[in-house]
């Protein structure tokens, strides 16, 4: 396992537990891309792509008497520029005549212990110390650019990451159009492409598509990761599903624009290239100066798609999140924003509060409105300081007050945006990102700081240092309420205008270091009008983002279905709100509300004052299972049971921990039916020989008739089957009725 470097062969090989990756040097020194795929061990792949002489796939000059070898046919690691390979390129450069060109020779190579580290840009890590890292130097004789190809190999969880450095070791100042952070070239295969899009409050949406003999792009311009098109794609075996099959995952850790682009060449090889948007992206690189791009995880499983969300979720996790709070027990929280709105004072803050801490709820989250003049969502941002006429006498008292209930105490800031009618506005027009001679785009009354700058990240700095350092504050949601427009900085040279919207995201990722470095203790939850900043690089900050503002029940099965291909339930942030539901006017049981919520991080939304006697007694209940089954959930395996696209009935998901035993199944009832077909489900991941009980079985706000089979179901209840049984057998619940009950189940190995 790890990586080794075959001289005589001039092969690398990458090695996972179940993985290869496997790059050769050729007779030009040029670096290719041979392999990756299940694990097959060292041998020489080379030989696999013969030469083919196809017409109009040119010839480097040294090859112009062997035809059949070709730029444009051969797999790549990484692009060079304008050098003979039309499919899609990694890289556009230009020397100061305009000349776009680079063509990559093999300079050297070093492998190392631990995980590379990127100045300036989230990364995985290595806390576990398992990791080994490799630097391929390339070199381009012409500009004397060198690329560091890096690649981390996380043998154990199956994972390889990969990032690049473009050092201009040159004499002349370069100009980056495109650096994308990694080509992979799978020359075999039909695929189709998973990938996952969506709106606001409809965010990850997953859609299964056979790639064309094309180019198909997921992007973003928004400056965010976006809630309309998440950085991450699947390609995956035609015939794949959840249990079987070869998957590949690629996940950008990055937070803004971003650019991934598939395409079926002329040989029926599939290129993948992922990285920065190269839409108005440019970079100036003076002699030697060094540019970073983002990194990206790759997975690989021949298992299905279940394996390889399995494999991001356990990375994410253990090697994507930092500090304390990756494993620690999260908080059971109430945020006052859908109790509320803008409409509060300390009083009515606190009566939600009590009755919350009275339920077992163990942290009070105060959202937006509690800072400058901010009474509607048209003011104020920017002007961090407390609104004494809604809380008289600022946080302190009113933490102190939360804090008697025995509650922590969690606060909402949206540090990058700016709002015009604010103190800070008014005193720093020219830090908002705006267009010489143009009125700024507007998008919920607000504008975007120019976080490239540093003084905009030193006053976000000392403010935020300011909250959090005198106030005891154990949370902060991070929010970003808009996209991106106007990208134009005021600090910046008319030839670097195309860094601005990159050298935002460096700010954010700044103070986001400085402040979690600072205040270790904090848990940061991201948000970006819900789930519109969703991403890895998040992650590396935040342990978990509020997944999207639809709270609605139903909505967030389809929505949290698509999050859960890439990200472990222990990052989706999820809240139990009032009904009707707020967005869609629909409602639902309390208890199905919990079921949804409870897989992800857990919460409410709701003025629990207004709740009857034996709803509030069902929330208590709610805190205690949830509690009860946290380990299990939070860092258990997810499987999904059903796709809410092909199963309209139900949907079914469950967690299973990772030594098999335990479980705990869960469904949700979306289409009751009359005369109802028997609902018959199967578990899996259990131990096909092991023994399990069924503990309980819980159906929550079912109107099933009597002869529905309820007794029959509940019978199993207490009774011993073995892991083949449920997984292949099933189990035959009752046939449920009524407005979306649902259905928890927990078994235990005996
Ligand atoms: C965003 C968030 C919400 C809430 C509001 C406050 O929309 O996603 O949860 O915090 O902002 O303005």
């Amino acid at each position: 396992m790890g990586i080794q470097f075959n001289a005589s062969a001039r092969t690398f090989t990458l090695s996972t537990r179940s993985t290869t990756y496997q790059m050769g040097l050729d007779h030009l020194d040029r670096l290719l891309h041979l392999y990756y795929g299940p694990a097959i061990g060292q041998g020489d792949l080379a030989a696999m792509y013969p030469p083919a002489d196809r017409g109009f796939s040119p010839n480097h000059n040294a090859d112009r008497a062997r035809r059949g070898i070709s730029p444009d046919t051969l797999p790549q690691e990484y692009t060079g520029c304008n050098t003979g390979d039309f499919r899609l390129s990694c890289l556009v450069v230009r020397d100061e005549a305009g000349a776009a060109g680079a063509e990559w020779r093999y300079a050297g190579h070093s492998i190392q212990k631990g995980k590379y580290a990127l100045t300036g840009l989230p990364s995985a890590h290595d806390e576990e110390n398992e990791a080994e890292s490799l630097c391929i130097r390339m070199e381009d004789g012409v500009t004397g650019l060198a690329l560091e190809l890096l690649y981390g190999v996380f043998a154990k969880q199956d994972i390889i990451t990969r990032a690049v450095r473009l050092v201009n070791g040159g004499n002349q100042t370069l100009r980056l159009e495109k650096a994308a952070s990694m080509c992979l070239d799978l020359p075999f295969g039909r695929w189709d492409m998973i990938h996952f899009h969506g709106r606001h409050t409809m965010e990850r949406q997953a859609e299964r598509v056979p790639l064309l003999n094309a180019i198909q792009t997921v992007s973003s311009t928004r400056g965010a990761s976006s809630h309309h098109h998440n950085p991450f794609v699947i390609l995956c075996d035609r015939k794949a599903n959840e249990e079987h099959g070869l998957c590949y995952g690629v996940m950008p850790v990055y937070s803004g624009s971003h650019r991934t682009d598939v395409e079926v060449d002329q040989n029926g090889l599939t290129r993948i290239v992922s990285g920065i948007h190269d839409e108005r992206f440019s970079w100036q690189l003076a002699p030697g100066e060094a540019f970073t791009v983002p990194e990206v995880i790759l997975a690989c499983t021949e298992n299905g798609l279940t394996a390889l969300s399995q494999q991001y979720h356990r990375f994410i996790r253990h090697n994507v999140c930092r500090g304390e709070h990756r494993f620690a027990r999260r908080p059971v929280l109430i945020n006052n924003w859908e109790a509320t709105y803008f409409d509060f004072d300390s009083d009515a803050i606190v009566r939600i509060a009590e009755k919350a801490a009275a339920l077992g709820v163990e942290m009070l989250v105060l959202d937006d409105g509690w800072f400058g003049k901010r009474n509607d969502d048209n003011s104020g941002l920017g002007d961090w300081f407390v609104n004494e006429k809604k809380l008289p006498g600022g946080l302190t008292p009113l933490i102190q007050r939360v804090n008697a209930l025995g509650m922590k105490f969690g606060i909402w800031v949206e540090p990058e945006m700016v709002s015009e009618d604010s103190d800070l506005y008014r005193a720093h027009p020219d830090w908002a990102l705006t267009l010489p001679g143009r009125a700024p785009v507007m998008s919920r009354n607000q504008m975007v700081l120019d976080m490239g700058r540093s003084e905009v990240v030193d006053y976000l700095t000392e403010r935020l240092t300011d909250l959090l350092a005198n106030n005891p504050i154990a949370y902060v949601k991070w929010d970003m309420n808009r996209n991106m427009t106007d990208v134009y900085s005021r600090v910046l040279p008319a030839e670097r205008q195309g860094e601005a919207a990159h050298r935002y995201m460096l700010g954010v990722y700044r103070l986001l270091e400085t402040l979690t470095t600072r205040f270790p203790h904090v848990l940061f939850e991201g948000c970006a009008g819900g789930g519109g900043r969703f991403d890895a690089g998040m992650l590396a900050y935040f342990t978990q983002i509020w997944c999207s503002d639809d709270t609605d029940a139903i909505e967030r099965l389809v929505i949290q279905h698509g999050t859960s291909f890439g990200y472990p339930v222990s990052s989706i942030g999820a809240h139990v709100s009032a009904c009707p539901n707020h967005q869609t006017g629909r409602t639902t049981p309390l208890w199905t509300r919990a079921v949804a919520a409870m897989s992800g991080t857990f919460g409410y939304e709701l003025d629990l004052n207004k709740l009857s006697d034996e709803e509030a007694s069902q929330v208590k209940e709610q805190i205690a299972f949830f509690d009860k089954h946290y380990q299990l959930i939070q860092n258990g395996l997810y499987y999904r049971l059903t796709d809410p696209t092909e199963e309209s009935r139900y949907a079914a998901w469950q967690f299973v921990d990772e030594e098999q035993s335990e479980a705990l199944f869960n469904l949700i009832l979306t289409h009751p039916e009359a005369n109802a077909r028997p609902l018959h489900v199967w578990l899996r991941g259990l131990d096909p020989d092991a023994l399990y009980r069924v503990e309980s079985l819980d159906i929550h706000g079912c109107h099933c008739a009597p002869q529905a089979g309820l007794d029959l179901a509940m019978e199993g209840v207490g009774k011993v089957y073995s892991g083949s049984t449920l997984m292949h057998a099933g189990y035959t619940l009752p046939q449920l009725a009524g407005d979306y009950p649902s259905v928890q189940m927990y078994v235990k190995r005996v």
